[in-house]
């Protein structure tokens, strides 16, 4: 399948706003700012068009690890506060072994928070932290300081003497002196503003199309299974059993094997838009209000703003967000009907159901498997969902 690597960037750029928007309850792009500010570096440091792929892609990726780290402390931890926790370090340095870098390059990631005079947490220096570690760590800790889309004005003067005086401790002076040419034009500054930073992102980011195999873009798309499920320790293993039952119900099916994989990959990604949802809506043990209920609404339609990045993803982005849509038109988030719900999106659809239902929430224990198929059958007689795919995933399930 012809594969867009800087469509799938694009999509993560979205899947890890999303956990920021979680942490601050506001997007603000700073996974963006850092990459294109990254970008822009690289390419006064005579990057190829192939490093400048990975620097962007690992600087979208450096805080991919917070949202696992913080969901394994059972109490809820600030960003800032993890931000300097080495664990975020390694668990974003396991996270991306899939990811599709052209040059696969160890301790970016976990030495994304080194100083060059190795006073970082690792205590590496100089030469020895990798280059686009020490460009992430460089624009990370800008935008965290002194927001790199506020560079005019005496604000800039001010950040320029602030850098200066870290120059040869905190960051290479090589990087510093990239920056300041960086900034002397109006364009960088306006580029990176809210408005306009998806644009300046996509304008920017190198274009390359690869021939790949389903089963690599699968491999590729579990990068982000991982975030995803890591989002709640309730819904930890969600989205990979679900894409263990989607495979052994197209067996059931005959469907040839690229309709497998595609049906898997849908699984592997359909709950992305999660990732955008704050736990303690996600993990409330009461029932929801209706304002929760409402944001809660908004995942699959954020599952489908970040797959819909994907060229020849299309069937893989129905299958994915259609999940909560169903037959009668009382679905979410587009009451679509019967009529425009394809056979695997109804599938996705009552394999979710059947999943969450067999798993342990906060507020109930996890059902058996009669349980659950009297509450589905129940739902396939009202008219919610097919009647004849739950009475296979009787056949199937059924101990
Ligand atoms: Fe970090
Ligand atoms: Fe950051
Ligand atoms: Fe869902
Ligand atoms: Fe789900």
């Amino acid at each position: 399948m012809r594969f867009s690597l800087s469509g799938f960037l694009i999509a993560t750029a979205f899947a890890l706003d999303f956990v920021e928007e979680d942490f601050l309850g506001a997007r603000t792009n700073h996974n963006k700012r850092v990459a294109y500010t990254a970008l822009r570096i690289g390419e006064k440091l005579n990057f190829k068009k192939e490093q400048l792929n990975d620097l962007v892609s690992y600087a979208i990726l450096h805080d991919n690890g917070i949202s696992e780290y913080v969901t394994n402390k059972l109490t809820r931890v600030s960003r800032e506060n993890s931000e300097n926790i080495i664990e975020h370090c390694i668990i974003g340095e396991n996270n991306i072994k899939a990811y599709p870098f052209f040059d696969i390059e160890k301790n970016v990631i976990k030495y994304h928070h080194e100083n060059y005079d190795g006073t970082g947490l690792y205590g590496i220096k100089g030469e020895d932290i990798p280059i686009k570690a020490q460009i992430i760590r460089f624009c990370d800790f800008i935008d965290n300081n002194f927001y790199l889309d506020k560079m005019c004005g005496d604000y800039r003067t001010e950040a320029i003497k602030e850098i200066k005086k870290e120059k040869g401790k905190l960051f290479s002076g090589e990087i510093c002196d990239a920056f300041f040419e960086i900034i002397e034009g109006a364009d960088y500054r306006l580029d990176i503003e809210n408005e306009y930073i998806d644009l300046s992102l996509r304008r920017k980011i190198p274009k390359f199309y690869f021939d790949f195999m389903l089963e690599d873009i699968y491999e590729i798309t579990s990068v982000f299974s991982n975030i995803i499920d890591c989002k709640s320790r309730f819904t930890k293993n969600h989205s990979a059993e679900l894409a263990k039952k989607t495979s052994i119900m197209s067996d059931y099916y005959h469907y040839n094997s690229d309709t497998k994989i595609k049906l898997t990959i849908a699984a592997t990604l359909h709950d992305l838009g999660k990732l955008a949802i704050p736990n303690n809506i996600l993990d409330s043990p009461r029932k929801l209000t209706p304002y929760e209920f409402s944001i809660i609404e908004a995942h699959t339609y954020y599952t489908r703003v970040a797959l819909s990045e994907i060229e020849g993803f299309e069937e893989i982005t129905e299958w994915a967000s259609n999940h909560h849509e169903k037959l009668n038109g009382n679905g979410y988030p587009y009451r679509k009907k019967a009529a425009d719900l394809d056979f695997n999106s109804r599938l996705m659809g009552c394999l979710d159901i059947y999943q969450a239902l067999t798993e342990q929430r906060s507020y109930r224990d996890s059902l058996d498997h009669e349980s659950t198929m009297k509450i589905m059958n129940t739902m396939a007689s009202e008219g919610y969902i097919d009647s004849e795919i739950v009475d296979d995933i009787n056949i199937i399930f059924k101990k």
